[in-house]
C-alpha cells in the first residue's frame, strides 16, 4: 500500500521507522517536513491512504482538502471532536473513506473494553469512580482524547455520574460529577488509570504506553483497513473485527 503521511512529528517519525522495519507498506510523501512547506498535493494523489497526525488546529481543513482529492484518510490527530458532525458531511459527500480513533493503540482499545465490563459491574455493586492521566509536556490538548473516551465510557455505564469534571476542584465533588484529572509533564507518552472505590476495596485499571509505537501499529492497521473504504468508522468500534 503506497502511503502518504501529513505531520512529520513524533507520531509521524514513529510511522516512518514502522514502515521501514516492517517493509509491508511504502511512505511515498510526508507533508510538513519544514514549517515553511505546504501539502504535498501531487505525492498525495499517488496515494492509497493517508495518514494525519498533526494538530487539531488544522485537521478539518485538512480533511477538507485530502476528501476533495478523492483520498481515504487515517485521523490520528486528536482534539477536533466538536467538529465531527461536519467532517461527516464531507466525508458523505466525497464518497471518500476517513477512520479516526482518539487512541489507535491496540493495548489501549483492550482497556477500553476492560473498563466498559469493569464500569457496569461497579455501578451494579455501588462503587465511585474517577480518573486521572498523565502526558508529555509537548501535548497540546488537555484532556487526551483517551481520557475523554474513557469518561464517556464511564458515564454510559453509571447511572449516578451525569457531568465530567476535568478541572481543579475547590469543593467537594458531587455524586453526579465525574472526575477525570490531567498532568502534563516531562516524556510520558501516555497514562491512564480508572479507580473504582467502594467501602470495602479499592480496583485499579490502567493503562501506561511505553512508547508510540502502539499507535503506529493500529494506524497502519486501520490504513490497512480503511484502504478502498467509503465512510466514516471510528476505530475504537471496529478494532476488535480487524
Ligand atoms: N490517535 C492516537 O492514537 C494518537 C497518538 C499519539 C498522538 N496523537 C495526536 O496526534 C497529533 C500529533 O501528535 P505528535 O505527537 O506527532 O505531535 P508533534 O510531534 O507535535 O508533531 C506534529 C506535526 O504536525 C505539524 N504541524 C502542527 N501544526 C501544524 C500547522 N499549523 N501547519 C503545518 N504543520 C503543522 C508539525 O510541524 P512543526 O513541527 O513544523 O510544527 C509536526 O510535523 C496530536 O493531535 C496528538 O494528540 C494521537
Amino acid at each position: 500500500m503506497k502511503i502518504a503521511l501529513i505531520g512529520y512529528g513524533k507520531m509521524g517519525h514513529e510511522i516512518e521507522d514502522l514502515i521501514q522495519e516492517s517493509g509491508a507498506h511504502e511512505i511515498i510523501s510526508i507533508s510538513y517536513k519544514n514549517p515553511a512547506e505546504k501539502l504535498d498535493k501531487d505525492g498525495i494523489a499517488k496515494a492509497d491512504v493517508v495518514i494525519d497526525f498533526t494538530s487539531p488546529e488544522i485537521i478539518v481543513n485538512t480533511i477538507k482538502k485530502i476528501a476533495g482529492m478523492g483520498k481515504n484518510m487515517v485521523v490520528g490527530t486528536t482534539g477536533w471532536y466538536g467538529e465531527l458532525r461536519k467532517v461527516k458531511e464531507i466525508i458523505r459527500k466525497s464518497k471518500t473513506g476517513l477512520i479516526y480513533a482518539r487512541n489507535f493503540s491496540i493495548g489501549a482499545n483492550i482497556f477500553f473494553q476492560l473498563t466498559n465490563f469493569a464500569s457496569a459491574l461497579c455501578d451494579k455493586y455501588g462503587y465511585d469512580v474517577a480518573g486521572f492521566e498523565i502526558h508529555h509536556a509537548g501535548k497540546k490538548d488537555s484532556p487526551s482524547g483517551t481520557a475523554k473516551k474513557l469518561a464517556s465510557i464511564i458515564m454510559k455505564n453509571f447511572s449516578k455520574k451525569k457531568t465530567l469534571e476535568t478541572g481543579r476542584l475547590d469543593r467537594q465533588i458531587r455524586e453526579d460529577e465525574l472526575h477525570f484529572a490531567s498532568l502534563r509533564a516531562g516524556r510520558n507518552p501516555g497514562f491512564h488509570e480508572i479507580i473504582f472505590d467502594s467501602s470495602a476495596d479499592e480496583i485499579k485499571l490502567s493503562h501506561s504506553a511505553h512508547g508510540r509505537r502502539g499507535f503506529a501499529v493500529g494506524a497502519i492497521k486501520a490504513a490497512e483497513f480503511i484502504k478502498g473504504k467509503k465512510g466514516i468508522f471510528e476505530f475504537e468500534e471496529i478494532f476488535t473485527k480487524l
